[in-house]
């Protein structure tokens, strides 16, 4: 069966999350109804994805205003601020989140009342929507445009129409190579430990039945190594002005790999997941995520008690690794810097 993949709905005043923790095996809604619910979902993974977690951020907004509708105007900014500061902590690494919140919190400073304030959030959470379907699509064009008549390419994570409202980012460049008729094979890294390849991508990638093969993330190497890759598409959670880009734990080992046999690798991410106030990638902060990822697979025990786990949830890509950057605004080649700021 076809399911639609639209990662969130916002309708009669709740926020319809596709949960993403028990896909494939289950195609279910966790609902939000408040904003507790919202920094829950964006912290337990319930959604994911940087684009993904920026929509909902903001949404999350507006469930904060309807909650706080009836307080007199002081105590509703009170609380407003309270809830953005809350929603904006429920997980580091992403950018999205944060530019999210700070474009809804514009609205919170003003002359309006708390229904007038409401309206103006729900309208700019549509609008962070909307913009996030129409960027994903001029990114598919533009990185359509690199890839071969004929292609196998590697992903890594989830960067489909799950980590994002709709169509994705680098999945999103495979779908638009695949609409245009392109002979595209895709191998998904599985990515250990959340396996948002295996769980996500695969399934995305069956739903729309373009060819593919979920591999080991250990596979990646042998394959480039063997010539059988034309190209690398991983998405960002936040990319720094000089380039440097941070996405799942594992794409700066597939950058390193893809450098070694100059294999072409491509971050596909919108100019929102570009945070112009970092120079470099060391500035970027890095989750740690529960040792309970690592140390058991879907609820089931490997590791043996007591031992300790290192389980960072992102790694940075220095830019020298990175061939092109394909953004909504065009194709982003060296120099990043110069060339990343002009997008400001
Ligand atoms: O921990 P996750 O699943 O939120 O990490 C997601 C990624 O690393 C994606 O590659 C990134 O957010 C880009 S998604 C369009």
């Amino acid at each position: 069966m076809k399911y639609p993949i639209r990662s969130l709905e916002f309708k009669n005043n709740k926020l319809f999350l596709i949960d993403q923790r028990v896909l494939p095996q289950k195609y279910e809604k966790f609902i939000c109804e408040n904003y507790k619910d919202v920094e829950f979902a964006i912290a337990d993974m319930v959604v994911r994805g940087a684009p993904a977690i920026g929509v909902t951020a903001a949404y999350g907004v507006v469930l904060a205003a309807l909650e706080f509708i009836e307080l007199p105007k002081k105590q509703f900014l009170v609380q407003m601020n309270k809830a953005c500061d809350i929603i904006n902590n429920s997980r580091p690494t992403a950018v999205n989140l944060m530019w999210a919140i700070k474009r809804m919190r514009t609205l919170l400073v003003n002359n309006d009342t708390p229904k007038e304030i409401l309206q103006k959030l729900k309208t700019e959470a549509d609008n962070i929507a909307d913009e996030d379907v129409k960027t994903n699509k001029k990114m598919g064009q533009y990185g359509n445009s690199l890839i071969p008549q004929k292609a196998t390419i590697l992903t890594h994570c989830n960067t489909g129409a799950l980590a994002t409202v709709e169509y994705g980012t680098a999945l999103g460049v495979v779908r638009a190579a695949f609409e245009d008729g392109k002979d595209i094979f895709v191998y998904a890294d599985e990515t250990r430990p959340r396996l948002q390849g295996a769980r996500l991508t695969a399934w995305e990638l069956v739903q729309e039945g373009i060819p593919a093969k979920l591999i080991a993330d250990n596979a990646a190497a042998t394959l480039i190594r063997d010539g059988k890759i034309d190209l690398i598409l991983v998405g960002a959670d936040r990319i720094a002005v000089n380039g440097d880009s941070a996405n799942k734990i594992g794409t700066f080992m597939l950058s390193v790999i893809a450098k070694t046999y100059n294999v072409p690798f491509y971050v596909v991410a919108p100019t929102t997941t570009i945070d112009f106030e970092i120079e470099t990638g060391d500035e970027i902060e890095i989750e740690e995520r529960s040792s309970k990822e690592i140390t058991h697979i879907r609820g089931v025990q490997i590791a043996p008690d007591n031992i300790e786990v290192y389980n960072p949830a992102f790694d940075v890509t220095p830019n020298e690794n990175i061939t092109a950057i394909i953004t909504e605004k065009g194709i982003i080649s060296k120099p990043f810097k110069e060339n990343i700021i002009k997008l400001k």
